[in-house]
């Protein structure tokens, strides 16, 4: 359990208007899901954390992530879709949909990268962003603007259908609002939120809806006893929709996450849900509503078979470190005649060993599925290269 319950109504850093809209709908409504007040705190329109201005993600704002820390990332994303395209023998319009953007920054360094180095893919290349927050769209929008990539740039506001090429998402699965449920004597309950007048507080009750339940008979697991849960349903939804969507290609989604046995582990005791503020993790998500992040663990074992209920076939699910080792990350770690100075070099080197890192954003997963390629050998998921 959180500390939960013990914020204050005036605490500075939160965004009040949030807070009366969270209160107000609990006030109508009786108490909420977890589920329905994380979906506030982050997305609630023109309030949530993701849709007020301010910088979120990158050295910054809250948190980093892989594009955020060199385009090194993008040009290894680049070298892996432009494999993909020779694969699907060099259609004449490949899509990159990429869903959850962010900042923008990597469709930036895909699109530079394949500006420099590819431009007979660059020539067949629509990339498409689609991001639920129009403020996240906004600072796309500027980004590619500003640096004049937008040449090959559509916005969409859902999914295209038919789309030929590969959808890729980083980090979009564990931005997504969880349901927390806790296994008891009893039965399943799951935690709601309510107000008394001074604080959040929160209570169990018989889960809001069976797939709940029908989550962990399907995986046939038992939430562990006692824990606290996480459940994102809307993940797995999200990824038959995707793989729906896609008549030809790869599907490929990076997350922080494991395997259902590893993330259900009786040991988790308290799941897997942080916060992220000016780059200090925490666990109180009744904190600084509307100005901190929230993130949950991805369950790979559902959205990789949401993908194959859907049709698809899975190629590999690799650590993001061995899928950027296998791309050949480490040839930055060599000093060449390009390098006009030594700072230079130290910065990229730097760059690289956090990509890679075991602790951090080297363990994020890399999961591919494609349809119409299941004998595909994909350079980023090949065996045989380990873990740097
Ligand atoms: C954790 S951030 C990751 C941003 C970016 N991919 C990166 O790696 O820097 C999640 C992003 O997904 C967006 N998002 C959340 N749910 C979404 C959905 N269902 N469809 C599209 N975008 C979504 C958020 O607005 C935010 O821009």
């Amino acid at each position: 359990m959180t500390e939960s319950g013990v914020t204050e109504f005036a605490s500075s850093s939160e965004n009040l208007a949030l807070k009366e809209a969270v209160i107000e709908r609990i006030q109508g409504d009786g108490p909420i899901t977890f589920q329905d007040f994380m979906a506030m705190a982050l997305y609630e329109p023109g309030l949530g954390y993701y849709c007020s201005p301010g910088e979120k993600i990158g050295r910054a704002g809250d948190y980093l992530t892989s594009p955020e820390v060199s385009p090194l990332f993008g040009v290894m994303i680049g070298r892996q879709l432009r494999e993909m395209w020779h694969l699907l023998g060099r259609p004449g319009t490949f899509d990159i949909v990429e869903p959850g953007a962010g900042n923008g920054t990597l469709c930036r360094d895909v699109l530079s990268w394949a500006a420099r180095t590819a431009p007979d893919f660059l020539d067949c290349l629509r990339y498409i962003l689609i991001d639920s927050s129009p403020a996240m769209t906004r600072r796309q929008r500027d980004l590619l603007e500003s640096e004049r990539l937008t040449e090959h740039v559509r916005w969409e506001a859902c999914l295209p259908q038919a789309i030929t090429g590969c959808i890729l998402s980083n980090e979009l699965l564990d931005a997504m609002p969880v349901h927390r449920v806790s296994a008891r004597d009893e039965g399943m309950l799951e935690l709601f939120v309510g107000w008394d007048g001074r604080r959040f507080v929160e209570e169990f009750r018989p889960p809001s809806t069976p797939a709940l339940e029908d989550y962990f008979s399907r995986l046939g697991i038992d939430p562990p006893a006692r824990c606290l849960t996480d459940v994102n349903l809307d993940a797995e939804c999200w990824m038959g929709e995707a793989a729906a969507r896609l008549s030809s290609g790869f599907l490929i989604t990076f997350d922080y996450g494991y395997e259902a046995a590893e993330l259900y582990a009786p040991w988790r005791t308290e799941g897997t849900l942080l916060t992220f503020y000016h780059h200090n993790p925490g666990s109180d998500p009744y904190l600084r509503l509307g100005r901190q992040d929230m993130t949950a663990h991805v369950d790979f074992t559902t959205v990789g078979r949401a993908g194959e209920q859907a049709g698809l076939a899975t190629l590999g699910l690799v650590s993001q470190s061995q899928f950027l080792s296998n791309l050949g990350i480490s040839e930055a770690l060599r000093l060449g005649e390009s390098d006009r100075n030594l700072e230079e070099y130290h910065r990229r080197k730097r760059a690289v060993l956090e990509l890679l890192d075991p602790a951090g954003l080297g363990r994020i997963k890399a999961l591919v599925q494609t349809r119409g390629q299941p004998q595909a050998v994909l350079t980023g998921w090949a065996e045989g290269v380990t873990d740097a």
